[in-house]
């Protein structure tokens, strides 16, 4: 809970840095770091409770487990709610509901059509 976050002074993130542009692993100064939306948005909560952020990165497949057994105290991942998954563990109101599309310009829309069509477009 809130006070045992504050109490360590630190919020345990688990995640799986697989999956841009929620989060994925970069490189900074030949050591990897994690970022994405994912974690900004961590780091605001933990900005907002006082703490630091620690970020783990651990298989999707073991992020629901882990924060049911309180090895991390909340998961982002860019994970769905399921009704499965919700048996287990409790969802948060979304933060992101995708819908996305890809532009090209208008003289060129009756031309493409498909990602062959992009090839040598200009
Ligand atoms: N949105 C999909 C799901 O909830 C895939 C999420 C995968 N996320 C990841 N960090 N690898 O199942």
């Amino acid at each position: 809970d809130v006070e045992s976050i504050q109490k360590n002074g630190k919020l345990v993130l688990g995640t799986s840095a697989d999956f841009p542009p929620f989060e994925w692993i970069v490189m900074k100064d030949g050591k990897e770091e994690i970022v994405g939306v994912d974690i900004e948005l961590a780091q605001k909560i933990a900005d907002e409770l006082g703490v630091e952020l620690e970020v783990r990165n651990m298989g999707f497949d073991t992020l629901i487990q882990s924060v049911k057994t309180g090895r991390i105290d909340i998961a982002l991942a860019g994970m769905n709610q399921s009704e499965e998954r919700a048996k287990q563990i409790d969802f948060s109101t979304p933060y992101h509901k995708g819908e996305s599309y890809i532009l090209v310009a208008k003289d060129n829309a009756d031309s493409v059509q498909t990602v062959e069509d992009l090839e040598g477009l200009k």
